[in-house]
């Protein structure tokens, strides 16, 4: 399978993408239990049919191992050129307290040595406390090791868009924020991504398919409850739709969107990805993998065969409008994680 030239986007001058990322979260054993030769086998799949790009997270389990093994199996049995066909986008989520260079640097080379690079592509920065303030001294210190060659570009995840800019205005260069950013949750669209599109940032975002609730897996199904949610991923994305509006107007929601798959001849998980993927400044959609477990590769490879129309947008709309006010509920991007 080859994906279009409409799948990559020139993310930098540096690294060329796969719009479509490959969520490593789903390997963390949150998710189910994962075997790790049968995992580094099918990571080769994605990559032969073009999903080259990596999310992972220091946090993720085994997941920055699973990168350094398979670039170690790529080069045995593909050479050494073969590497630079991968991106692996991971990040740090340290403890909040005093940042020291000495503390930064140690961490940033566990991901280098976990991970088998001599460089990071991009490191995704996570903060859990913005009343503690020494995320700049960890950033400053990050930027330093970008200079010295450790770190190829900066980024973060889960910032609002008020620390974003305290950042920016910092003078330190970020080229991404990964977000929760779905037809469910929709708060990028309030002020992130004005203030991306303003400052040359880019989204990547997560929860887009709601752990696999946007398919038609759950169309028509009665609301699942406890142990039905048998994903870390699904529990998380399903105490979403409850704030977003239940599971009746979330049963509106995969209707409508089954009805614009039949048109399009695609899934409901390709349309959610669609809508999301053509917002102004998201670089790319990441959609978790569950390695060696379950694969929707031809699947999400149908989400770069068509165009949604503006007819399909405001049918979409029009049941979101319906919706509560999530970032009346929970606040700003990533203001989830800090309550
Ligand atoms: N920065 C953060 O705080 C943060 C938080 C969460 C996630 N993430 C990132 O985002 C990634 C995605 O995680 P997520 O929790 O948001 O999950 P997700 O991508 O919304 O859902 C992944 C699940 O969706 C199902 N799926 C995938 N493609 C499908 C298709 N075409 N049709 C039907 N079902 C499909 C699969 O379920 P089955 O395996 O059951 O088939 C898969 O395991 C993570 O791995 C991580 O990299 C980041």
């Amino acid at each position: 399978m080859n994906l279009p030239a409409a799948s990559r986007l020139q993310f930098t001058p540096d690294l060329n993408i796969c719009r479509i990322l490959n969520g490593m979260w789903q390997v963390s054993g949150a998710h189910g239990r994962i075997n790790s030769q049968v995992a580094i086998d099918s990571m080769f799949k994605y990559l032969d049919a073009g999903f080259t790009t990596w999310d992972l997270a220091d946090h993720y389990g085994p997941a920055e191992d699973f990168i350094g093994e398979f670039r170690c199996q790529l080069v045995d049995t593909r050479g050494k050129d073969a590497l630079s066909q991968i991106q692996a986008f991971t990040k740090w989520v340290p403890r909040p307290g005093k940042m020291t260079k000495k503390f930064v640097e140690e961490n940033i080379d566990i991901s280098l040595r976990r991970m088998n690079v001599q460089s990071l592509d991009l490191m995704q920065f996570h903060w859990w406390e913005y009343r503690d303030k020494n995320y700049l001294d960890a950033l400053k210190y990050m930027a330093e090791l970008q200079t010295e060659g450790k770190i190829k570009h900066l980024a973060l995840t889960n910032f609002d868009t008020e620390h974003l800019k305290i950042i920016t205005e910092a003078g330190i260069k970020i080229v991404s924020n990964q977000v929760q950013f779905s037809l469910v949750d929709r708060r990028p669209e309030v002020q992130m991504i004005e203030f991306c599109q303003q400052h040359d940032i880019k989204l990547f975002t997560y929860g887009t398919i709601c752990g696999g609730l946007l398919s038609e897996n759950y169309l028509g199904k009665p609301e699942p409850r406890g142990f039905d949610l048998t994903t870390a991923s699904l529990k998380k994305y399903k105490n979403m739709i409850d704030a977003w509006g239940g599971w009746r107007l979330f049963q509106e929601l995969l209707a409508i969107l089954k009805e614009i798959a039949n048109k399009h001849g695609v899934s409901i998980a390709n349309v959610a990805a669609r809508y999301i993927l053509d917002k102004p400044t998201v670089g790319g959609v990441i959609v978790g993998a569950r390695l060696g477990v379950s694969e929707h590769i031809e699947d999400n490879a149908k989400v770069f065969s068509f165009s949604l129309d503006d007819g399909d947008r405001d049918r979409i709309n029009a049941v979101s409008r319906q919706s509560r006010d999530l970032y009346q509920i929970i606040g700003d991007c990533g203001d989830e994680y800090r309550r």
